[in-house]
């Protein structure tokens, strides 16, 4: 694997050799690079959870991480990700972490870099480590994924989460439901109330209402979407026995989860932060061996 941008990328078997390593990460395996990579992280958005656990990753895995601070680079002066990336693969960059407002932004990296570029997030496109790190923290649970039922609830066409796990989930035999306001369904065919859906998920993932990318959101009400979509103290009480609540997070409590909900028992919410530190270990040793052994075919064979 070059590079990490979609979930669409991915094969299952990609995809579980993640999480199986991210296990071993867990129970304290080494990494397995034979030198130390450089590494860049380009937050053109803001984050708090992808970019301190991607920098924790990096340094678990021998990295020396090469500080980038987007709001002060010449990217304000009008400079294209294509020549940001550039510049850094001269500098002796060997791996790029990218967030960016732009969906797709990766498009015009795919020919004339050499970086590998993982994708930490572009616009309301896809997150596919965060996805991967949803799948750890469902696999744990669960230990498999065929037949489960997974309700993702909320903001659907803004979120990039929804879209990297309804693309996985589906790609795992998971039944994969949503429930949100109709305008918020974009493509995906979604459930308009809870009725009939909480009793029998395994997983309800709640996602956040992302105002940044609403045009017009004069009309939202805080109280009448808890009301409507949230998940309040009473619908947890209903959920199935054994069953998990998930959230990417950051969280707007009382509008996506009733506060006290945040960490229940069912709640996974700070588990999934901590799981992400290990799936990220787990892409950047498989993308920085890939490297590893590119590197070596090159200079056996010159070519
Ligand atoms: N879940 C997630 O992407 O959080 P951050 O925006 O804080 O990175």
């Amino acid at each position: 694997m070059k590079n990490l941008l979609s979930m669409e990328h991915l094969t299952n078997r990609e995809l579980i050799s993640i999480i199986l390593r991210a296990e071993e990460f867990e129970r304290g395996e080494q990494h397995n690079l034979c030198r130390s990579y450089n590494v860049a992280n380009l937050f053109f958005e803001p984050s708090t959870r992808t970019s301190t656990s991607f920098e924790m990753a990096e340094r678990k895995v021998g990295c020396t991480v090469i500080p980038f601070d987007a709001s002060f680079s010449s990217a304000l002066k009008g400079e294209s990700m294509y020549d940001t990336v550039k510049t850094l693969e001269m500098i002796g960059i060997d791996a790029v972490v990218i967030r960016a407002k732009e969906e797709a932004y990766y498009n015009e990296l795919l020919e004339g870099i050499n970086v590998s570029v993982i994708n930490a997030g572009d616009g309301a496109g896809q997150h596919p480590s965060q996805s991967l790190l949803d799948l750890y923290t469902i696999h744990k649970e669960f230990g498999q994924f065929d037949g489960l039922n997974v309700t993702i609830v909320g903001d659907i066409s803004h979120s990039r989460v929804a879209k990297s796990n309804a693309i996985a989930l589906r790609n795992l035999g998971v039944n994969v439901r949503f429930l949100c306001p109709q305008e918020w369904a974009g493509d995906f065919e979604a459930h308009h109330s809870w009725d009939g859906l909480l009793e029998d998920s395994d997983v309800v993932m709640l996602l956040r209402v992302q105002h940044e990318r609403h045009e017009n959101n004069k009309n939202f009400s805080k109280e009448s979407y808890h009301e409507q979509y949230g998940l309040t103290v009473e619908r947890e009480a209903r959920m199935k026995k054994g069953s998990i609540i998930m959230h990417p997070a950051p969280v707007n409590r009382d509008v996506e989860i009733a506060s006290e909900l945040v960490e229940c028992e069912r709640s996974r919410i700070f588990d999934q932060v901590r799981n992400g530190v290990f799936i990220r270990m787990a892409i950047l040793e498989s993308i920085l061996k890939g490297r590893e052994i590119n590197d070596e075919v090159h200079s056996k064979y010159s070519i």
